[in-house]
């Protein structure tokens, strides 16, 4: 079993996204047994909170639904997922500030899994423009299909 946590500020739009994008993947593939998904967040505004509206319309427009609950980061998760996986420098810096010095997560930036194009960092749609929740499907779709073929030598 291979477990992969999605990491942003407030768990409602951004690591929705990847935790969605990725469960669609994975059934798709035939790999629920094989691969577990959640997400989370840093910040606690929003605890037990279903994706932001914009996000999920954004995402049931492909054809993919986001079945998250916001929950903040817990020290178990630094011992618990294989792979925990911030959107932008910003959760990076926070993640490395609370991680325990003896965990065994791997730090993996969602934007290392982009390669069409240069990108540092997954940008927060939450208070932006109107096509920011686009913008971070499009990204999700292109990073979770490269995160499944990561996974599935893994496996
Ligand atoms: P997310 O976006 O980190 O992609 O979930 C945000 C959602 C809410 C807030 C910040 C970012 N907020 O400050 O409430």
């Amino acid at each position: 079993m291979k477990k992969v946590l999605f990491v942003c500020l407030g768990n409602i739009c951004r690591s929705p996204a990847g935790e969605g994008v990725l469960l669609h993947y994975v059934k798709r593939d035939g790999l629920s047994d094989k691969i577990e998904v959640d997400s989370c967040g840093l910040g606690s505004w929003h605890i037990g909170k279903c994706a932001d509206m914009r996000m999920s319309e954004e995402a049931i427009s492909r054809g993919i639904e986001l079945p998250s609950k916001a929950r903040v980061i817990t020290i178990e998760d630094f011992y618990y997922y294989d792979y925990m996986i911030p959107m932008d420098h910003k959760n990076i810096s926070h993640i490395k500030g609370i991680c325990p010095s003896d965990a065994t997560t791997t730090l993996l930036p969602f934007c290392d899994l982009i390669s069409s194009h240069e990108v540092a960092d997954v940008p927060d749609p939450y208070f932006g423009v109107e096509n920011g929740f686009e913008y971070v499907m499009d990204l999700m779709e292109e990073g979770c299909e490269e995160l499944l073929n990561k996974l599935k030598k893994e496996i």
